[in-house]
């Protein structure tokens, strides 16, 4: 394909002998034996009983067995597609050199194949896509250089900034262990202790938690990353996805309606456009900054609940990507496909954000428990180029990483003996110089409440209005300790934003509904944005 993925490839160089009578689509076990009776098992007599030397129906039964492996702990829900990304060759007006060596970057109309995943994040895999949640947008590039990974968010920003929250975090926004209910009361109790949170909740309640479909939404990195040029020098940088197709968000009203008859709308969405022709396509931005701590800003570039302000701070494009090609099939491409903060190419590296830290460790190692410690061999996540190792063996090892010529008795490195030698540097190496005291401490500069105010006096009429009313349907399930502490930090990012929570939540009473989070009952602020047209 033009994308150079084939998920039934392995088989093609299989020899293909057929018995005779046989047929290409004659029914066989996965051991070539022609299956000549799939409707009935062996038994003894045409009423049983079964015997266990039964071997069609007992490979065929435990294989089904098997049929499912761990979902996603979060992001279990998706939808992919393969494309290609192409790059202007330029970062706004400037050579792209000028920043990053990075290959696939450096010449203006390259084409680089990609497979993106987009996804929801908290429920399972067969939840409904309406519900309120951040939405994954996840890219690999299958570049010359190996793959490259940017698994980011639509939302720019994130609701903690140490990786070691995350767990707690995830708990509380998933469903309760003893109910396995979702709990709006767990989120807030969270949430009111953690007040770097507020800034991503002062989103996610608004109708940018509810993209309207995978198509019409953004994609941002979220965390800070370098990019590094021929001298070894880097820069940091943030990485923005803006659709072609524009932005398009749901109030929690619309977001029902849809959810009442159809649980899959986004990823049907995506599959028919891409069915019809109508190819999805972003345009992808970088913002700039050097690389030290600049104490000039009110807010540390490393820190992913803040917004690097576009004003200050330019989007400059560096390409677009188009998505034109459905999977073949779901599990082999997007339920198996693996995507890490860890993957990068030469000419692109980490920064010291602690949430990216964190991350790094974690993708590759949930993915050797959810798919295998061979997932790398799947064609979904092998890159689309030469890979030679010395790693062998491992569950489901499909064929030997070793090079055409090479000694297939030396796996191991160094050797004179014809095995694999390391490649020879073709550039400076980044060595950033590091020191410090070792400490568990927050940065210093977190300012929780000014972006978040500063988001929510950005929002239109209709997106304030639906964020206070599902802010007050949401809280109005939650004990008065827990609302009182949230109003506090609402005050503190804004006086309106938390006089307004106040008085929603004192005019709803206390109806002590525990609904997921984002289930509302019929209230007073949407008949009244009814009335004013908004819905
Ligand atoms: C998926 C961990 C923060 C975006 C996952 C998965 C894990 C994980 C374990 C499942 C991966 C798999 O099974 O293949 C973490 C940790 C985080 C963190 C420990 C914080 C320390 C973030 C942030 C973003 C993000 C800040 C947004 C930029 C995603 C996406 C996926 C994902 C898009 C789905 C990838 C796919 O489609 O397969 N994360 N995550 N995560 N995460 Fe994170």
């Amino acid at each position: 394909t033009e994308n150079g993925i084939s998920v039934t490839g392995a088989g093609d160089s299989l020899d293909k002998r057929m018995s005779e009578g046989e047929e290409e689509t004659t029914l066989t076990t996965r051991q070539g034996h022609p299956v000549t009776n799939n409707q009935n098992m062996r038994t003894v007599g045409n009423r049983g009983p079964a015997t266990l030397e039964n071997y069609h129906f007992i490979e065929k039964i435990t294989h089904f067995d098997r049929e499912r492996i761990p979902e996603r702990v979060v992001h279990a829900r998706g939808a992919g597609a393969h494309g290609y990304f192409e790059s202007y060759g330029k970062v706004g007006d400037e050579p792209i050199s000028k920043y990053t060596r990075a290959k696939l970057f450096q010449a203006a109309g390259k084409r680089t194949p990609v497979f993106v995943r987009f996804s929801t994040v908290i429920h399972g895999g067969h939840s409904p896509e309406t519900l309120r949640d951040p939405r994954g947008f996840a890219v690999k590039f299958y570049t010359e250089d190996g793959n490259w990974d940017l698994v980011g968010n639509n939302l720019k920003i994130f609701f903690i900034r140490d990786a070691i929250k995350f767990p707690d975090m995830i708990h509380a926004f998933k469903p309760d262990p003893v109910t396995n209910i979702q709990d709006n009361e767990r989120f807030f109790d969270f949430c009111s202790n953690s007040p770097e949170t507020l800034h991503m909740v002062t989103f996610v309640y608004s109708p940018w938690g509810i993209p309207a479909n995978y198509r019409q939404m953004q994609g941002s990195g979220v965390n800070t990353y370098k990019w590094v040029n021929k001298e070894g020098k880097a820069v940091l940088v943030k990485y923005h996805w803006e659709p072609k197709q524009g932005i398009k968000n749901l109030t929690q009203a619309e977001a029902e309606a849809i959810q009442a008859k159809n649980f899959n709308h986004a990823t049907q969405d995506l599959y028919e456009a891409i069915e019809r022709g109508d190819y999805p396509e972003w345009e992808l931005f970088v913002q700039i900054l050097s690389d030290d701590d600049h104490p000039e800003l009110d807010f540390d570039p490393l820190d992913d609940t803040k917004i690097w302000p576009r004003d200050q701070i330019p989007w400059r494009p560096v390409g677009r990507m188009v998505l034109n090609k459905n999977p073949e099939n779901y599990f082999a491409e997007v339920e198996q496909a693996a995507f890490g903060t860890g993957v990068l190419v030469d000419g692109l590296d980490f920064s010291d954000d602690k949430m990216l830290q964190g991350r790094t460790l974690s993708y590759s190692d949930t993915q050797r428990y959810r798919v295998g410690p061979n997932y790398l061999q799947l064609p979904i996540n092998a890159p689309k180029k030469h890979v030679a190792t010395n790693q062998r063996d491992g569950q489901m090892t499909f064929y030997v990483d070793q090079a055409p010529g090479q000694n297939p008795h030396i796996n191991y490195e160094p050797s004179s003996l014809n095995g694999l030698k390391e490649a020879t540097k073709s550039a400076e190496e980044y060595k950033p110089y590091i020191e410090g005291h070792l400490v568990r401490e927050s940065i210093d500069r977190t300012n929780d409440f000014k972006q978040a105010g500063e988001t929510y006096r950005a929002f239109s009429d209709f997106e304030r209005d639906d964020l206070i009313y599902n802010l007050v349907n949401a809280l109005s399930t939650c004990r008065t300790e827990i609302q009182e502490k949230m109003i506090e930090l609402f005050t503190k990012c804004d006086e309106d934003y938390g006089r307004r929570v106040a008085e929603g939540l004192k005019q709803h009473g206390n109806s002590n509904h525990h609904g997921p989070l984002g289930a509302t009952s019929t209230h007073e602020a949407v008949k009244e944005a009814e009335r004013k047209g908004h819905r």
